[in-house]
């Protein structure tokens, strides 16, 4: 299937569903002006975040890779006047430029942005016994999925979503070869898998952000 189509029927759909408020579409204008990859989650799957925060009821929610803040800009509109999401984001002036992004669409309040290496940000966070998140999205540095999912499976609680973004990349996880960054997507995949607490899938996805997949992980016990 060609991937113009996926593009078609992603432009169908968000024309249809995924609208989203100005300040969220602006925020992609804003990083790109900046200099940021254009690497962010779709627009049809920033709105499948927001519903699974909904679904979930979210009042916490943790995010690993903040880039410009587009994917925190969908996590935040679903959290209540009294919510909170915690974005660790390694690299200043993306975190510059979200912060920029939260204060135009008015969610600064609701925010709090690491700039750091997540590794140390989520010890830190675990050190001070924060109370546990009910969503958390994982989608940084790829070598080191699993120890994000370990880090965070410390930081939920019975009921915890844990997603993790492009564990597909073009069918690249299943390579003889596998570079580090498909290790890690099949590390973290294996001890998953391995984990009783943990109930987990993956739904392989196509559109304007090609061919990948999210894990979906649900704290069981
Ligand atoms: N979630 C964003 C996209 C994130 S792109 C969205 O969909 O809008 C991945 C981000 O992870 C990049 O901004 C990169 O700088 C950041 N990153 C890479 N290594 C990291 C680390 N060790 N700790 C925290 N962030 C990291
Ligand atoms: C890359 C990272 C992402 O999180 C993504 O969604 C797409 C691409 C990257 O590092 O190339
Ligand atoms: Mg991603």
């Amino acid at each position: 299937m060609a991937e113009n189509i996926w593009n078609a029927v992603d432009a169908y759909f968000d024309s249809e569903l995924n609208a989203a408020d100005p300040a969220i579409n602006s925020a992609i204008d804003v990083s790109a002006a900046a200099g940021l990859p254009s690497i962010q989650v779709s627009a049809a799957q920033g709105k499948f975040l927001y519903l699974l925060a909904l679904a979930q009821g979210a009042r916490r929610i943790l995010e690993v890779g903040t880039l410009g803040g587009y994917s925190a800009l969908w996590l935040a509109r679903a959290l209540p006047a009294d919510g909170q999401l915690v974005t660790l984001e390694l690299n200043p002036h993306h975190a510059e430029v979200a912060r920029q992004n939260f204060v135009n669409a008015k969610v600064a309040g609701l925010i709090e942005l690491h700039v750091g290496p997540a590794l140390e940000t989520l010890a830190r966070l675990r050190a001070q016994r924060i109370d546990p998140f009910d969503l958390v999205f994982i989608d940084a540095d790829k070598a080191n999925n699993l120890a994000y999912v370990q880090a965070a499976l410390e930081l939920s609680r019975i009921g915890t979503l844990i997603v993790v973004d492009n564990v597909v990349r073009d069918g690249l996880v299943v390579s003889p070869k596998p570079e580090a960054a498909v290790r890690g997507v099949r590390n973290m995949t294996a001890w998953i898998g391995a984990q009783s607490r943990l109930a987990a899938t993956v739904i392989q996805t196509v559109g304007s952000k090609g061919y990948d997949g999210f894990l979906l992980a649900r704290v069981q016990s």
